[in-house]
């Protein structure tokens, strides 16, 4: 291994109140609609599931998955994107929220909305857990925001390093050992 697991950036009871609160302004933006969230496989996963339980029911939430490919096995985005789960159900005329794990560069998501927003929904919004504005290279709009973050490589609550730690309660700094991370 070339990395270690580091110290909590964000630990479990602020990441799950935050949730919550994502998941009240949504449920009150969204009241007596139908709301087609898109969680973007994998990193968000364990977000998504907490965000919808918490978004609760006078919105009426479908879940949708897909997987698009951004990195390959290191860190830094490579600006291509594959859609390599698309949506099982047509999404014309729906209202969509993306739901991301984080935005880093902003290129994977500003491809996903070019790619949804051609299939001609009634809205496509997008809600994302972490934010690491300082390394943006393509402006993105994220109307529902949980954290800003430093520029640090980070992993846990569905974040990975090559596959590695999603399964954490806390978010955590990854640390780089000799030759690792950077
Ligand atoms: P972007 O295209 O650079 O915005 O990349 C977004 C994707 O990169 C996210 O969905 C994550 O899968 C991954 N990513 C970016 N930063 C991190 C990080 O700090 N930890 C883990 N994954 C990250
Ligand atoms: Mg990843």
């Amino acid at each position: 291994m070339d990395y270690r697991i580091g110290p909590v950036l964000i630990d479990r009871e602020t990441l799950s109140r935050r949730v919550r609160e994502l998941g009240a302004r949504i449920a009150e933006d969204y009241k007596g609609q139908r709301l087609t969230l898109i969680c973007v496989l994998r990193g968000a996963a364990p977000f998504t599931t907490d965000l919808a339980k918490a978004i609760g029911p006078d919105v009426d939430v479908r879940l949708e998955f897909m997987r698009v490919s951004s990195y390959g096995s290191g860190t830094v985005s490579t600006g291509e994107v594959k859609i390599l789960q698309d949506l099982d159900y047509p999404v014309r005329g729906e209202h969509l929220l993306i739901v991301e794990d984080i935005i880093d560069s902003g290129l994977t998501l500003s491809k996903l909305q070019d790619y949804l927003r051609a299939r001609e929904p009634a809205s496509l919004k997008l809600c994302a857990l972490l934010d690491k504005s300082a390394r943006r290279q393509v402006p993105v709009e994220i109307h529902y925001r949980g954290f800003e973050i430093p520029d640090e490589f980070v992993i846990g609550y569905g974040l990975d390093y090559d596959e590695h730690w999603r399964h954490l309660e806390a978010v955590h700094v990854a640390v780089a050992l000799e030759g690792g991370i950077k």
